[in-house]
């Protein structure tokens, strides 16, 4: 038996089967940059990119020395217990990066998740309000309140009851949604359903934050559109409604900005992060307007681990390698590249109905006819595990797993990407042609 089966088979033995897989029977001994070997030493090009998290690459060695060095000063005292530089250095670094208006502050987490749920308890003490309005298809981590405002059936099932006053309108996506309406129209229609919705939903007065991805991760890399954040940024100031943008997935060069929400022009009250800050080790953070931040009463925030030292000193390396690499350049030509991937397949594959994203977040959704409500979810899967198959480590999205999303490094060469691609686009094609002979048989 090869190692990764051995490997797997013992995963099978301890491992909740709860904690899923999506790359099937893969396994990982080490990486660097682009590429990641398995423990029998095969290697892959790296699109999935631990999603979202490697953007900077794998164990870039920046990172790995500035984790090195902390590793051997300061491990760890909590930040509840001892202030300690990193912290005090990562959070002004984030503000001069992403700054909200005139006095931003930050707090740290250690996942997307716990960046989620600090932002709602914010928003929550800033407005003295209790309801949140989420999306469909958003994807905001798996704690019970941020599993609440998920909405992928499939991630939730038998988990509820689930937190209360939380509500969900339909998320911008034209393709979905859009029937045919051109995109000011259908903006109009959206943003009128979001004012129906203190009328039929829940009173204006009583929310206190409106949570967007800007980029829909999960969901499948749909992009809200830009009139529509702008309008939503109008409603949440006429309304005193905290905006919260949902960056854990988009933020960090991935869109070739710092945070997707800057393509619209809007600045939110509040925005969560963490995926890709640490360029690997776990940290995330809430960014906001500093009158709304301070809200929140001491005590209110934080925890044991958040903002580690360590993964302090991570970020901070992460984000200065950002800058030395110009990776928020490097995020568009990726993105150019792949879209260019994706629209020549487009060419050849019925299926291929919508290729959409922004900067480097590229994604492919498949369906019968063009329908989205005719998923090609198993088309998807099956061309995922020949890729596999041949060296391409690639990962789904969507509802019905019938989108291809690309997170890849965004320090991946050049030759990598297009051959990486050039074998999905084969993957896809061949399980194209096999699922329209199965259904002609
Ligand atoms: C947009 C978004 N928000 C929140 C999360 C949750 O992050 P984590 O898995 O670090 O808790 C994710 C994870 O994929 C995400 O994509």
């Amino acid at each position: 038996m090869n190692k990764s089966k051995s490997l797997i088979e013992r995963r099978h033995a301890v491992v909740a089967r709860g904690v899923g897989q999506f790359a099937g029977d893969t396994t990982a001994d080490s990486a660097l940059r682009g590429r990641v070997t398995d423990v029998d030493g095969q290697e892959w090009i790296d699109l999935a990119g631990g999603i979202g998290v490697n953007n900077v690459g794998h164990c870039h060695p920046t990172v790995v020395k500035a984790i090195q060095e902390q590793a051997a000063k300061l491990l760890h005292s909590c930040i509840h217990v001892a202030t300690y530089e990193p912290y005090v250095a990562l959070c002004e670094k984030l503000v001069e990066l992403v700054p909200h208006g005139d006095a931003t502050k930050v707090m740290l987490t250690n996942t997307g998740a716990e960046s989620v749920e600090n932002a709602i308890k914010i928003a929550r003490q800033a407005t003295g309000r209790s309801a949140v309005i989420g999306f469909s298809e958003a994807f905001h981590g798996r704690t019970l309140l941020c599993m609440t405002l998920t909405s992928k059936v499939f991630y939730k099932l038998n988990c509820g009851p689930f937190a209360p006053e939380i509500y969900r309108l339909p998320y911008p996506n034209r393709f979905r949604y859009g029937q045919g309406l051109d995109e000011n129209t259908f903006v109009q229609r959206e943003l009128e359903r979001l004012e129906q919705a203190f009328v039929n939903l829940v009173p204006a007065t009583e929310v206190a934050a409106i949570l967007i991805e800007p980029v829909q991760g999960e969901g499948g890399f749909v992009v809200a559109p830009k009139e529509y954040m702008r309008g939503l940024r109008r409603m949440c100031d006429q309304h005193g409604i905290v905006l919260i943008c949902d960056e854990v997935q988009s933020g960090f060069a991935r869109t070739g900005s710092w945070g997707a929400f800057e393509h619209s022009g809007i600045t939110p009250d509040l925005s969560t992060w963490a995926k890709s800050l640490g360029g690997g080790l776990p940290i995330g953070c809430v960014l906001g307007k500093a009158e709304i931040m301070d809200k929140a009463l001491p005590g209110t925030l934080g925890g044991t681990f958040s903002g580690n030292p360590v993964a302090c000193a991570a970020a901070l390396a992460t984000l200065s390698v950002m800058e030395s690499e110009k990776l928020l350049e490097r995020g568009r030509v990726v993105g150019d590249r792949i879209r260019a991937a994706f629209l020549a397949l487009q060419a050849k594959c019925d299926l291929l109905a919508d290729v959409r994203g922004l900067g480097g977040m590229i994604a492919a959704e498949f369906c019968h006819d063009g329908d989205p409500s005719r998923p090609a979810g198993e088309v998807v899967l099956r061309a995922l595990a020949t890729a596999r198959g041949q060296g391409v480590l690639a990962i789904p999205a969507g509802p019905t797993s019938s989108i291809i999303r690309i997170l890849s490094p965004l320090t991946i060469t050049d030759a990598d990407l297009d051959r990486a691609l050039e074998i999905l686009s084969e993957s896809i094609l061949q399980a194209a042609a096999d699922a329209a002979q199965s259904s002609n048989a």
